[in-house]
């Protein structure tokens, strides 16, 4: 006879948090947000270690190398979207990893002929007070000098005075060249007290600048997630059909971990993916899932997967729990498998960290999953909206939208079909296609939402997400207390919070 789970499971709209004690520390800024994104044995640490609890969905109008570098930058992961050849998914990987953090196209480029009038109408327009001097004006011309404004005294000078006759000219500029890492061109700027190194090609063309103030503070991105030659953290979604190929693409191609993507992972498919990763190429973590349950957890655990995600129709573009009928609700989920997670902890000694996938609406539900157990949180929706997402900016009706596809859509499966176990003439789909309202760049997005996040912490007294976890109490609310809690028996004048 089936089993009939009788409590009913719930969302994350569900839940608040209950505030405990905060102490006289309990302010955003001690509160730190690193978390665990591969398992790890008690007492050592993980491979990868990420700077706030948030990927990016594995999905085609959510994760392509423009937000994978603008989200590790941020000091989070993105998992390049599987749903496209190897060839091309192998080249989105190389894109984020050749991308040279820390390398900056100049935006400030004169010609030699030009006179001091024009560059201070240059330096008036761009702020900047480095300006590179190359044959034809251009940003990659070949490069003849550089001016700064310790080369000249407009107040004492006559302002139609060439750039050429007061510039450092290239005989005496120090330079490197494109091939040179940044920790080469780190140690050329110490050792020759630059304030900034050019770096050109084999023609002399200007291809960067590499400033000694982003080394000096790390100002811009505090939070960055590198790897041992600097270059910025990526990760790769992959499927239970192709991955012998696949994989190895994505590996050559410099992926630093892996996810099995499938809306359903309690399945002998990953069990054969992921042993088939591990026997051949044990250092690369590949995450598993998506499970709901405890026995899912402790199959896809027992298999090697490094990470497990969690959640099933929970996504805003997914219909699988209307087509199908499969599915629990997103809060139950974690609650359960992050019961799971640490009892294998417990009995193991290996700590195997879960991410809750889907379905997160507010920014205070990414606490409220923090706070349920996950150790992070993947996110399609909400990383959708940003000017970094490889998807169109639209205009409706005078506002801005963001194109937003489920990866079960017709609109994904154009490429491939929806992975049903076997190849079938029958398909239906799994998602939908919409929009979503555009929301500025990642950067000052991402940086909003941690900021609320490390607030509700605050008021549980806890300063990292493991404290979270142990400090927190939750309460399950009454559907008239959800109303109680929104703005409410007022006219609302400017009412702009209907996405968050
Ligand atoms: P969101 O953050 O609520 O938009 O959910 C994103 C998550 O939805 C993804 O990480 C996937 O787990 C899931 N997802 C993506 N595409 C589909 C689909 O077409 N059907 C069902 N779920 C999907």
């Amino acid at each position: 006879m089936a089993k009939i789970i009788n409590e009913p499971s719930h969302t994350f709209n569900e839940y608040l948090l209950i505030p405990g004690y905060s102490d006289d520390r309990a302010i955003p800024s001690n509160v730190d947000l690193s978390t665990p994104l591969t398992r790890f044995k008690k007492g050592e640490e993980p491979k990868i270690k990420m700077s706030i609890p948030m990927i990016s969905a594995i999905m085609q109008s959510v994760s392509g190398p423009d937000l994978a570098v603008a989200l590790a930058r941020e000091g989070g992961v993105s998992f390049i979207y599987g749903n496209q050849s190897i060839e091309s998914e192998a080249e989105m990987i190389k894109t984020v990893k050749q991308y040279k953090a820390g390398f900056v196209e100049s935006d400030s480029n004169i010609t030699p002929d030009s006179t001091i009038a024009d560059l201070l109408k240059l330096k008036e327009k761009t702020g900047h007070s480095t300006v590179a001097v190359t044959e034809d004006g251009t940003k990659n011309g070949v490069l003849v000098g550089i001016i700064t404004s310790r080369d000249y005294r407009p107040s004492k000078m006559d302002l139609d005075t060439k750039v050429s006759e007061v510039m450092t000219p290239f005989s005496k500029l120090i330079v490197g060249h494109v091939n040179d890492s940044l920790k080469h061109c780190n140690n050329m700027i110490w050792d020759n007290k630059l304030n900034q190194l050019p770096i050109i090609d084999e023609d002399n063309r200007l291809r960067y600048l590499v400033f000694r103030k982003d080394y000096e503070n790390h100002k811009l991105y505090p939070n960055e997630l590198l790897d041992e030659d600097k270059r910025y953290i990526v990760g790769a979604g992959i499927n239970t059909r192709d991955y012998k190929t696949r994989v190895p693409a994505l590996v050559e191609a410099g992926a630093d971990a892996l996810c099995l993507d499938s809306s359903e992972g309690y399945s002998a498919w990953q069990e054969q993916a992921l042993d088939w990763i591990k026997a051949n190429y044990p250092d690369i973590p590949v995450g598993a899932g998506n499970v709901v349950s405890r026995e899912g957890f402790r199959f896809l655990a027992d298999h090697g997967a490094d990470f497990i995600k969690i959640g099933i129709g929970g996504g805003s573009i997914c219909i699988t729990r209307e087509t199908k009928g499969i599915g629990r609700g997103q809060a139950t989920s974690v609650l359960e498998v992050a019961a799971a997670r640490d009892e294998y902890f417990a009995e193991t000694g290996i700590y195997v960290p879960i991410c809750s996938d889907g379905g997160i609406v507010h920014d205070h539900h990414i606490t409220l999953a923090l706070a349920m157990g996950a150790d992070f949180v993947m996110l399609g929706r909400y990383f959708a909206r940003f000017d970094e997402s490889p998807t169109n900016k639209i205009m409706i009706n005078g506002t801005y939208y963001k194109e937003y596809w489920g990866e079960g859509s017709a609109r994904a499966r154009n490429w491939q079909r929806y992975d049903n176990g076997e190849a079938s003439k029958l398909t239906f789909e799994e998602g939908v296609d919409s929009y979503v309202p555009y929301a500025g760049p990642l950067k000052e997005n991402v940086a909003m939402s941690m900021y609320k996040v490390k607030s509700t912490m605050c008021n549980c007294g806890a300063l990292s997400i493991k404290e979270l976890q142990e400090k927190a109490v939750l309460t399950l609310v009454s559907e008239t207390s959800i109303v109680e809690g929104g703005a409410h028996d007022v006219l609302e004048k400017n009412k702009t919070r209907n996405f968050k």
